[in-house]
């Protein structure tokens, strides 16, 4: 697939970079102090097909805390939104992406899908027979959304979380501890370490964004890849908590259902219009990317993009 560069995203790019000296790239996963804290780029999905872009949109980078959203559709479509909800809550915690305060006050039942603790416990639900299988289950899902391409994980990132993910696995036992989790808590944070580690580049993530401002359907092929009540509850848990304790504050300043990870990418989704795929490893302090964030506060101006 062709992606056009366009002048204009070219010019909000530039200014949007202006932001990056003031963030950080994450280096609590070892693997990604890597990144380099200037890049940024953004590639725009059409419902036809056509697509642009600014900046270097070939990079690949990890999902991280992205994949939250899909391994909750596909979850929904393995067991229901009643067993979901039975495991994760719906509501916005104002702590950050992986507090342990909220688990002991809730019974260890996390309040919402997309902090650490609430995806753990979705994934959990992913179904298979071993983590391999589940894994495959995954990337089979997540090659459907991209259109058929080619996707896997990066081992060296996955590793390296594996290695020091001690905060996720006092979760993880927190949540065993009052049956949230039933299996070993080992296999687990394997299965979401790689899942998190899945790699793709900004257009990959414009083409899944724009499947989830199309309620489900791919526009492109015409496929329906979820049922539109799963990629309404997905959407709705990106303008919510997508953006974890600054979703309140995006929601007001950029107003589109998005989702950012620790690797500097972010999702977004413009109902029925187009889907948005951004790279800059350059966090803020809530661990969403710095420059992402004011590109899209001044594409929502300019393109009139908040839903509100
Ligand atoms: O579990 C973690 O900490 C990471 N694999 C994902 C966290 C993340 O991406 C938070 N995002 N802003």
């Amino acid at each position: 697939m062709e992606c056009s560069s366009s002048e204009e995203l070219k010019q909000l790019v530039k200014e949007a970079k202006k932001q990056t000296k003031f963030g950080k790239v994450a280096d609590y996963i070892p693997a990604l102090k890597k990144s380099s804290p200037h890049d940024l780029s953004v590639a725009i999905y059409y419902p036809d097909g056509i697509c642009i872009s600014a900046g270097d949109i070939e990079q690949k980078i990890t999902l991280q805390s992205i994949s939250k959203v899909l391994t909750l559709a596909l979850a929904l479509m393995d067991c229901g939104e009643e067993c979901v909800f039975n495991k994760v809550g719906y509501e916005p915690t104002g702590d950050p992406y992986n507090s342990i305060i909220k688990l002991e006050t809730s019974h260890a039942k996390p309040l919402n899908p997309m902090i650490n603790a609430g995806a753990l416990a979705v994934t959990h639900l992913i179904k298979g027979a071993s983590v391999k299988e589940r894994l495959g289950r995954i990337i089979e899902f997540i090659r459907e959304l991209a259109g058929d391409k080619e996707i896997s994980y990066s081992a060296e990132v996955a590793q390296s979380e594996f290695e020091t993910s001690h905060l996720n696995r006092s979760l993880c036992y927190f949540m065993k501890q009052d049956g949230i989790i039933e299996e070993d808590v080992e296999d687990l944070l394997e299965l979401y370490t790689k899942q998190c580690a899945i790699e793709m580049n900004c257009l990959d993530l414009a083409r899944i964004g724009l499947i989830f401002a199309m309620d489900g359907r791919d526009s492109v092929t015409g496929k329906a890849i979820m049922p539109v009540h799963v990629a309404r509850l997905c959407k709705t848990f990106m303008v919510t908590c997508g953006m974890y304790n600054a979703s309140g504050e995006f929601a007001v300043r950029v107003g589109i259902p998005a989702k950012s990870g620790v690797s500097g990418g972010i999702m977004g989704s413009v109902p029925n219009r187009f889907g948005i795929g951004i790279f800059g490893p350059a966090l803020d302090k809530r661990g969403n990317s710095i420059g992402g964030i004011r590109l899209l506060e001044m594409m929502s101006e300019r393109y009139k993009l908040s839903i509100f």
